[in-house]
């Protein structure tokens, strides 16, 4: 199966693994990519290495930092995005969450309500503003379907010890995830697609780098399978994976 060219992304938490690697795959295939992340400094240098992996297709790579947590900035970014990609999105991927330690007995009520916020509440406003007319729906006559893409893990089955924040929130995002793709198909006409990283990901000179986690390699075996089939639904959301699990 293949992945059409000149398509439109928008991605909401833009780092050096997962997300950067989404890009460079996009870009090589000519799509329109926006970036959103909080770091301005670490943007630009990953807008920079999504360029370069364009290889003389021409789409646009635009970014903009903003915090993912704050529901009015978030909606106005991707706002933002919609203008400077010069049409709705084919593909929303909801990114953002801190991936840090913290243990049940030390961590703060501030530290799992910021957590919340970015994993939680922006899940919930990119899911809503995505289905609220900034979804490309004009090719599903065709069997090309709009994705909402939120990244995730196995945390909310196996809550770890020293993840402890970071699996309440995803637990909660994760369950966000699952309704959307119970209500978007039928009321926006929006696919829901779940990757979900059962290790860690780290960059490869990092002491814990896993290859089965190697980021290249996520993108192609979890990632991909969705631009594909998204293309690929005739029927409607027959026969549509919402989960696939690494
Ligand atoms: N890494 C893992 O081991 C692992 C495993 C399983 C699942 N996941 C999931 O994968 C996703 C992250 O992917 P990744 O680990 O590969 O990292 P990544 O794609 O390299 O980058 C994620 C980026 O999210 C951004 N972010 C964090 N808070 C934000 C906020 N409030 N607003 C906007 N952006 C924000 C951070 O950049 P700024 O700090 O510049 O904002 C961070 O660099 C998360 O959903 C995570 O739960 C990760």
């Amino acid at each position: 199966m293949t992945v059409s060219e000149n398509r439109n992304i928008a991605i909401v938490g833009v780092g050096s693994l997962m997300s950067k690697s989404l890009a460079v795959w996009l870009a090589s295939l000519g799509w329109n990519i926006a970036l959103v992340s909080r770091s301005e400094k670490n943007l630009s240098a990953i807008a920079d290495e999504v360029r370069h992996a364009q290889k003389g297709k021409n789409g646009k790579v635009v970014y903009r930092a903003a915090d993912a947590s704050e529901p009015e900035t978030l909606k106005a970014t991707l706002d933002w995005c919609v203008q400077q990609l010069g049409g709705k999105l084919d593909v929303l991927s909801y990114n953002a969450a801190r991936v840090a330690l913290s243990n049940v007995t030390e961590l703060t009520v501030d530290e799992l309500d910021q957590d919340f916020k970015v994993s939680v509440v922006g899940t919930l406003v990119a899911g809503q503003w995505f289905s609220n007319g900034n979804a490309k729906v004009d090719r599903i006559a065709e069997g090309e379907w709009p994705l909402f893409l939120v990244t995730g893990g196995v945390l909310d089955k196996v809550p770890e010890q020293t993840l402890a924040s970071l699996s309440c929130v995803k637990s909660a995002s994760q369950t966000l995830s699952r309704l959307f793709a119970k209500d978007l198909p039928e009321k926006a006409n929006i696919l829901v697609g779940m990757p979900l990283i059962s290790g860690r990901v780290v960059s490869p000179g990092d002491s814990e780098y896993n290859p089965k986690f190697d980021t290249e390699k996520i993108i192609s075996e979890v990632f991909k399978p969705f631009f594909e089939d998204r293309e690929n639904q005739c029927d409607g959301k027959t026969g549509w994976t919402v989960e696939r699990i690494l």
